[in-house]
């Protein structure tokens, strides 16, 4: 199972899609015939981020990629649950088949197979794929482990802030925060290595960005971020090298996670700017699936 790409709604998303073809370093892909705008990284995914033109942020769906038996495992389980389940054919780049899933609180998970990949785009210096994208949530902790017992993910982490969920080696590539409401709270592309990350700071620098919290080294994942609040509302992460796990990962609580006083990551460089940050993340909320 790997986590591929997310679909929003936005208003203003040719300017969306300027800022992350730009300084934000995707690539376009292309434009349906709905003038949703595809963009891609440099790995073989056809498109990470979808961006249609709307009234207001909201999230169409995320995006993971499997093979058919697994995502039929997942469709029954999420039916025997009572969640929404919708078959579904996908129109974007890469196609593929598989089914649209509504999480308790209202997240839309698509789950695909069969969905094509492109040739990978070597010598330029764009993110790579999506690494994580986390979820705030009124009980992240129910929301977590029924996802464990539903879509066969695994929790690989407790903070006292999220529960980090994997859904292959990566120590995780959905997080639920512990929010007390429901929306999105960011995005992570995956850079090839950390000065790729150490670039892109410069690239925003350069526009007039800085960076919301970072650059730092996350303590669960151990892996190193900057966040940015994006002109189109939402929280994206620069990230790179987060933990590869094996099965037997011991599953951490909150009191192993724990920081010395004014200290939020394990450099200790930078300030989170809290406020900002809260903000943009209550931008892009969920929309609910009708079946
Ligand atoms: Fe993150």
């Amino acid at each position: 199972m790997r986590l591929r790409s997310i679909e929003l709604n936005l208003s203003g998303a040719a300017q969306a899609a300027d800022f992350l073809t730009g300084t934000w370093g995707l690539a376009p892909a292309e434009t349906g015939a709905d003038g949703t705008r595809y963009l891609r990284g440099s790995g073989p995914f056809p498109y990470l981020v979808a961006l249609t033109e709307a009234d207001g942020p909201s999230i169409r769906c995320t995006t993971f990629v499997s093979d058919e038996a697994v995502v039929a495992g997942i469709a029954a389980r999420a039916r025997d649950a009572g969640w929404p389940v919708q078959d579904t054919v996908s129109a974007d780049p890469g196609g593929g088949a598989g089914i649209l899933v509504q999480l308790p609180e209202g997240e839309v998970f698509r789950f695909l197979y069969g969905a094509g990949e492109v040739a990978p785009i070597t010598g330029r210096d764009l993110p790579v794929k999506l690494t994580h994208v986390v979820m705030n949530s009124t009980d992240a902790e129910w929301t977590a482990t029924t996802a464990e017992r539903v879509l066969g993910f695994r929790v690989s982490d407790r903070t006292k802030g999220m529960v980090f969920v994997r859904c292959n080696t990566s120590h995780h590539s959905v997080a639920f925060a512990r929010a007390g409401h429901s929306s999105l709270n960011h995005v992570a592309f995956e850079m090839q290595d950390l000065d790729a990350v150490m670039r892109g700071i410069g690239r925003l620098r350069d526009s007039g960005m800085a960076p919301a919290w970072g650059p730092g080294r996350h303590g669960p994942g151990d892996n190193a971020f900057a966040y940015f609040v994006a002109p189109f509302g939402a929280v994206v992460e620069f990230s790179t090298a987060v933990e590869i796990v094996s099965d037997d990962y011991h599953v951490g609580a909150p009191d192993d996670w724990t920081w010395p006083k004014n200290r939020i990551d394990q450099w200790g460089i930078s300030d989170k700017d809290v406020a900002a940050l809260a903000a943009a993340e209550r931008n892009f909320r969920y929309r609910p699936l009708t079946v």
